[in-house]
């Protein structure tokens, strides 16, 4: 490091879990980039001050998780058009003097399935849970082009405002109709570690089926077990990590983002 060094940050709390460190080091050194990526613990409420710290230090690039998605959302000079749809940023990037903010996890959702061979145009897709990640891959899902998109979700105050996204194409359903998609997304945290289940009960899954889990911890989640037993395409939520954060990387350094780097970070 040097005093040319550019710094990015992710912001949260919890944050000392966070792989984003792991993974945007890893892209910058292979990149040959005098950047360096840090994590920082910003509690609930205080998104402003990290942001302006952002403008007086010259951050060059910041990454936002929970708690502060929404806030940050009404702190930036301006947001993209998906962002502004979702009201939820998750990394913040410069335009010359002014803070831009975005959201990777829609588009990061949609390069990771594609990537797979997973084809989103004219697809029917089901996404389990209405949070903020929930959101985000409906978000991209219709963006990319799906013709409809399933939400199977208990809070219907968080249902509505899923489906509201396209209430053209979005339909809230029971879960019994996962079995119609061809690509079913678990975006709730059943089964991560010390959150035993399916989440989708696994006669509904076929081998036809692309089954994206967004939890990463553990890799193989019960649901990606029983898509593999079954035959289905399964996919474990290490790709939409790495994914939102290349979106990040690119939009930050106007590099292309060094993939194998990245999920080879992940990895380990
Ligand atoms: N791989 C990645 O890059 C990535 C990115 C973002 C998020 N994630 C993961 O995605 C998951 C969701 O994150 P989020 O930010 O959307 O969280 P969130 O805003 O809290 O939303 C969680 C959603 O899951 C539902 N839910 C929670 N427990 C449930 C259960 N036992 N049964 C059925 N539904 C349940 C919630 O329903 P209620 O509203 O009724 O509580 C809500 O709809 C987390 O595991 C997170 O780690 C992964």
């Amino acid at each position: 490091m040097s005093g040319h060094t550019r710094v990015a940050v992710v912001i949260g709390d919890p944050v000392d879990h966070s792989k984003s460190p792991a993974v945007h080091n890893a892209a910058f050194a292979a990149s040959g980039l005098d950047w360096v990526f840090v994590a920082l613990r910003v509690p609930a409420g205080e998104a402003a001050v990290a942001l302006a710290a952002m403008r007086t230090m010259g951050l060059a690039g910041m990454s936002v998780t929970m708690p502060h998605k929404e806030a940050v959302a009404g702190l930036v000079d301006r947001c993209a058009p998906l962002a502004s749809r979702l009201g939820a940023v998750n990394c913040v990037a410069r335009d010359g003097d002014l803070l831009v903010g975005h959201n990777t996890d829609a588009s990061g959702f949609v390069s990771w399935v594609t990537h797979a061979g997973c084809r989103l145009d004219g697809a029917v897709v089901a996404v389990v849970g209405a949070g903020g990640a929930a959101r985000a891959v409906i978000a991209g899902a219709l963006d990319a082009g799906a013709a409809r998109v399933f939400i199977v979700a208990r809070s219907p105050q968080r249902a509505a405002a899923a489906v509201a996204l396209d209430s053209s194409r979005c339909v809230l359903v029971d879960m019994q109709r996962v079995a119609e998609a061809s690509v079913v997304v678990n975006a709730t945290p059943v089964g991560m570690a010390g959150s035993p289940g399916l989440g989708v009960p696994a006669s509904l899954l076929r081998p036809d089926q692309v089954v994206a889990d967004l939890v990463y911890h553990p890799v193989e989640t019960e649901l990606l077990r029983a898509a593999r037993e079954i035959g289905a395409v399964a996919l474990d939520g290490r790709g939409m990590l790495v994914h939102q954060a290349a979106h990040a990387f690119a939009l930050w350094t106007g590099v292309d983002p060094p993939l194998a780097a990245m999920l080879a970070a992940v990895e380990t």
